[in-house]
């Protein structure tokens, strides 16, 4: 491909991009690492860095005039009206801990005065080497088969995963969510990268996905691929997700106004009860 050129599809550079951070996170990984602190629990590797440096560079050759929204290093406006978010490593405290479940996200968005709608996006978990990725209107695959939503069309039948993000960790209202919602499904998993858990609700292994105060980098490719592979994406409320939203709530679309129900009703004050007595749980 010319760089400059509009492609047919953005897809088979995307996937090479990400491919190819993926192959440089890994080299760290294998290699153990220093960590470094962005905030009281935040952690940043070199990798994160190296690998996001990578990804831009590979971007403004191919497409020089577009703009990019990455974690490690902000935003270069251009006024483009194509804008990628990058999460150059997604799961950095299990990378960090040698935990290996973490991603490279890549989104791209077409921005209009109506509003942007994000085109296409891939997430690619090196450890597993699986590849998600989607374009609008043009379903989800994972390593080139396309996937679909699970048809679990009740809670009990559900495992669900969620996330607690490092920022202001003691505010953070997810451990009653966390209690209720496992209390009402098979269980809850928190793998550490919202992005895989979103791809894990595409592919049918979890039926349904939440967290807090996520960034539009976490998200911009995950919700694309969930919506692809048949599911649905709002907010807590049920109201229509954004990238500045602060929450996602993912499902495979037969249990999301159930989980919107449980939601407000976890809002409104239910579950918050003594603890109950340990002897009780003994017998
Ligand atoms: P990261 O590894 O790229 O930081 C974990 O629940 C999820 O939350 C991960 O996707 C993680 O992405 C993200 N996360 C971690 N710290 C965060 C923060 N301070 N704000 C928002 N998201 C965060
Ligand atoms: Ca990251």
């Amino acid at each position: 491909m010319t760089a400059g050129t509009h492609p047919e599809s953005y897809l088979p550079a995307m996937s090479a991009i990400a491919r190819e951070a993926g192959a440089l996170i890994m080299q760290y990984f294998h290699q153990g690492l220093k960590i470094e602190y962005k905030g009281d629990a935040d952690l940043v590797t070199a990798a994160d860095r190296a690998s996001e440096v990578l990804i831009r560079e590979r971007i403004s050759n191919l497409f020089p005039s577009h703009d990019v929204m990455g974690e490690e290093q902000g935003l270069n406006d251009r006024g483009s009206e194509f804008r990628w978010y990058v999460d150059p490593l997604d799961g950095t405290t299990n990378f960090a801990h040698g935990y290996p479940v973490f991603s490279v996200s890549l989104a791209l968005e077409q921005r209009s005065d109506a509003g942007g709608k994000r085109i296409a996006g891939v997430v690619y978990d090196p450890t597993r080497d699986e590849l998600f990725a989607a374009e609008l209107g043009k379903g989800a695959q994972l390593n080139g088969k396309a996937i679909r939503v699970s048809k679990a069309a009740q809670l009990k039948e559900c495992l669900l995963a969620t996330g607690f993000p490092s920022h202001k960790r003691h505010k953070n209202p997810n451990i009653y969510f966390y209690h209720q919602i496992t209390l009402r499904t098979h269980g809850v998993r928190r793998a550490g990268s919202a992005a895989l858990d979103l791809c894990c609700v595409a592919s049918g292994r979890f039926d349904g996905f939440w967290e807090f105060n996520l960034n539009p980098w976490d998200t911009a490719a995950g919700v694309l691929i969930v919506e692809e592979a048949g599911g649905k994406v709002s907010r807590f409320d049920g109201s229509p997700f954004r990238l500045d939203s602060r929450e996602t709530l993912g499902s495979n679309g037969l249990v999301h106004e159930t989980l919107v129900q449980e939601f407000q009703e976890i809002f409104s004050g239910r579950g918050l009860e003594p603890l109950p007595d340990p002897r009780e749980y003994r017998t």
